[in-house]
């Protein structure tokens, strides 16, 4: 609000930025598979990704980002054609098609690559009802890409992020049963508690049936307003419930983090020195550092 304020974060940013451009990200013991989920929309689940993504690539990473939302947000925003013509993830869940022949290389970086949503999609939900192991085709198909990468001679991929739809339907579950975490990413408002209870009980349950190391790992604070009592009191709440997956890192609300993608870039390539831009980056640190390291946080934090 006052000019010292501005002042006071633009520093910050710089101080933050130089932290995070100095050296590499760690690379993590194995592939690292990350659900990106919320059955809310609009809370900032795609941004969170081509961000992550971006960042993590640009710190020497090979990341794969998964759309899985018809709407093809994550593809916009990394560039990637998403026309009927191009083959999807649609291909790969019900046609059998190999991941290694879907996957897209960005214009971004060598090492960051991306599987394309167009809106065929959206009928993956219904194609899949009565399909044979119509929770696993993720899974299995991402399996298949990391072997076929290895007898390829390709690096090891570091990280796959799966950015999924608002909806808590076969598509997400797919995502949810290939992966080893899910990342939540929410707004800080009033009933966004409530939208975190059921989404932690669905984790829930698709590990006690299909994975059962799935944990909600961390969850990110996004689109966030600091001058607003209602922003830190649901943050307190969060970080009371959610101790340890709660991630330090916020992101703040910024107006270039909601223009990059009309440009088909993610804000970290887009304008690096953003104030959003800068907020990825720090997040990426901290979701490349801490590893696993939650996992256990989420039996603590329901017994509270
Ligand atoms: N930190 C931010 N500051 C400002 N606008 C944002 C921020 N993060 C996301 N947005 C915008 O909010 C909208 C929803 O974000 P998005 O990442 O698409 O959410 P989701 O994938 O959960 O629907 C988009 O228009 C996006 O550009
Ligand atoms: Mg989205």
């Amino acid at each position: 609000m006052s000019g010292s304020s501005i002042f006071d974060q633009l520093r910050a940013d710089r101080s933050t930025l130089k932290e995070v451009v100095e050296d590499g990200f760690p690379r993590p013991e194995h592939t690292r598979v990350i659900a990106v989920a919320n059955q809310k929309g609009g809370v900032g689940k795609t941004s969170t990704v081509v961000n992550v993504a971006a960042a993590l690539a640009e710190g020497g990473l090979h990341v794969l980002v998964v759309d899985a939302d018809s709407q093809g947000n994550a593809s916009t925003a990394l560039g990637v054609e998403h026309d009927e013509e191009q083959a999807s993830i649609y291909e790969v869940l019900v046609e059998g098609a190999r991941v290694a022949d879907v996957a897209v290389q960005t214009r971004f970086a060598e090492t960051l690559w991306c599987v394309p949503s167009t809106i065929d999609v959206a009928a993956v939900e219904i194609e899949l009802i009565n399909a044979s192991q119509r929770e696993s085709r993720m899974r299995l198909a991402l399996e298949e890409y990391l072997r076929d990468r290895e007898e390829g001679g390709l690096p090891r991929l570091d990280y796959i992020l799966i950015d999924c739809p608002p909806s808590l339907g076969i598509m997400t579950i797919n995502a949810f049963v290939a992966a080893g975490e899910v990342l939540i990413p929410m707004q800080a408002e009033y009933y966004a508690l409530e939208g975190l209870a059921l989404l932690t009980r669905s984790v829930d349950r698709i590990a006690q049936i299909h994975n059962p190391d799935l944990t909600v790992s961390m969850i990110a604070l996004t689109m966030f307003d600091k001058r607003t009592t209602l922003a830190k009191e649901v943050e307190a709440e969060v970080r009371t419930y959610f101790p340890a997956a709660t991630l330090t890192t916020r992101i703040p609300r910024s107006v270039r983090v909601a223009e990059a993608p009309s440009f088909g870039s993610p804000v970290v390539f887009w304008d690096p020195r953003s104030t959003g831009a800068v907020a990825y980056k720090k997040l990426a640190r901290e979701i490349a550092t801490r590893g696993t390291r939650a996992a256990e946080r989420h039996d603590d934090s329901t017994e509270a």
